[in-house]
């Protein structure tokens, strides 16, 4: 099948690689020039394990073909994704600005069979949106048929989670257009749910609000567990072994960030809102998530008895392990919370500390775990890469300054016997080594 990708960002440039490694020809259109330029030359804009390798492997095949000419990206499509980007607006509501701008742009290539794609998260009745878009645009005044297909990757798992998908959710109107997405994906594992446009629309927002939920839900219960001595970690395993409950999703921290749950849950609220409908629950996973960051860093206060003046080592900036993605980090907003109260922060990430300068430009960063760790009053794990996990590097630290605050429960407590460490972690007991 001939299919074109609008925007390489994440969810575009992977989709568009991995439809390709399906053996479908995918014109991926960027308008940024020198990013286009970039791919065509194998240079990657983020980082994702294993995607440099196969957008070099499909570009090779010629079967991905970066392009910033929409006539040609389009022109005998018969499938066209939107994959551009839905910022929150200063209100918490999606702001659609990109979708609109390509709604237009491509209305007059479109072929007459070819159905448009909306994959970026966007709210409900933005498919009718961009169809009379399109509509008002074309001369010929032909119908074309806006469908909705939501992806479902994971950051850092991209490649992984598009090729093994456990649902592919298809909402289209036309058998045409259902038949064409269903045939698209037909090499691909999963449930399929064809469904209406609204409906799969909604289900993009449904599923990110409720992990989102499952998140803050065990965070609570964690910051309960502090109170009364109970350990989350084994409150978390007794419950996720129901499955109606599942264990996924129940991991403990400094809350989630990143440029999907923030964004969509704001804007999930936002559009109940629009409809006077005041969606509590999803107003205090957001408050929630916000308050957990407060509170750790209130708990290393409390430990350290002020933060003023304080060298804080911090181990990770990015949103989570395997990207260098640090939008809505709650690691970014933790090292401000502590510069607000006087600390001096340096950190140390394996990929993420480019893009931290980006929003921190006066950050200091180490280009190791033992030099961030060295001479500082305490370390903050705030990032769950799997080289902090194993706690060795608290060798060099002298005894007296062996003070651990996990915000990720990364650590392995049974291995933590080091002379004079304290560690504090979520919702599980403190460690003291004496
Ligand atoms: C999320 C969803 O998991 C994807 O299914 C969805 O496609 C994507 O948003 C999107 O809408 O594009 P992503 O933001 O890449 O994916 O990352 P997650 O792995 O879901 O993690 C999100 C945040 O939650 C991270 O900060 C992570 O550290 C945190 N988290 C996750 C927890 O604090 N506890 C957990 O148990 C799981």
């Amino acid at each position: 099948m001939i299919i074109t990708i609008i925007g390489a960002g994440y969810v575009g440039l992977t989709s568009a690689a991995v439809y390709a490694r399906l053996g479908h020809t995918v014109w991926l259109l960027e308008c940024d020039e020198k990013k286009s330029q970039d791919l065509k030359n194998g240079i990657i804009p983020f980082y994702e394990p294993g995607l440099k390798e196969l957008v070099g492997e499909v570009s090779t095949l010629g079967h991905l073909k970066p392009t910033t000419d929409i006539k040609e990206a389009i022109r005998e499509a018969q499938l066209v994704f939107i994959c551009v980007g839905t910022p929150s607006r200063e209100d918490g509501s999606a702001d659609l600005s990109q979708v609109e701008t390509v709604a237009q742009q491509i209305a007059s290539h479109l072929g007459r069979s070819c159905v448009v794609v909306n994959k970026s998260t966007v709210p409900v009745g933005t498919a009718e949106r961009v169809q009379s878009i399109i509509k008002r645009s074309r001369i010929d005044a032909q119908e074309i048929e806006v469908a909705s297909c939501p992806e479902f990757l994971r950051e850092g798992n991209a490649l992984h989670d598009l090729l093994n998908p456990d649902r592919v959710v298809i909402g289209a109107a036309s058998e045409h257009a259902q038949k064409l997405l269903i045939a698209v994906h037909d090499q691909l594992p999963g449930q399929r749910v064809v469904t209406d446009v609204k409906t799969a629309e909604m289900i993009k927002y449904a599923s990110n609000a409720f992990l989102a939920t499952k998140i803050s839900f065990i965070n609570e219960m964690a910051n309960v567990c502090e109170l009364v001595g109970a350990n989350i970690e084994d409150v978390a395993r007794g419950m996720g072994s129901d499955p109606r409950i599942g264990s996924a999703f129940l991991k403990a921290g400094i809350g989630y960030g990143g440029s999907c749950f923030p964004k969509d849950t704001r804007a999930l609220s936002s559009i109940a809102a629009e409809y006077n409908y005041d969606f509590q629950l999803l107003k205090s996973v957001i408050e929630v998530n916000q308050r957990q960051r407060e509170r750790f860093v209130e708990k290393i206060q409390k430990k350290l008895t002020t933060l003023s003046g304080k060298v804080i080592a911090v181990l990770g900036l990015t949103f989570k392990n395997n990207t260098d993605d640090v939008r809505e980090s709650s690691a970014i907003d933790i090292i401000r919370l502590l510069r607000a109260h006087g600390a001096v922060v340096r950190a140390y990430d394996p990929v993420g500390s480019q893009n931290a300068r980006k929003i921190m430009p006066d950050i200091t960063i180490c280009p190791s775990i033992e030099t961030v760790v060295k001479g500082a009053d305490a370390v903050c794990i705030l990032t769950e890469w799997n080289e902090f996990q194993s706690l060795q590097w608290l060798e060099s630290i002298p005894p007296a300054k062996r003070i651990v605050f996990d915000g990720r429960n990364i650590c392995d407590v049974a291995g933590i016997n080091l002379p004079g460490t304290f560690y504090m972690s979520v919702g599980r007991p403190d460690i003291r080594i004496t």
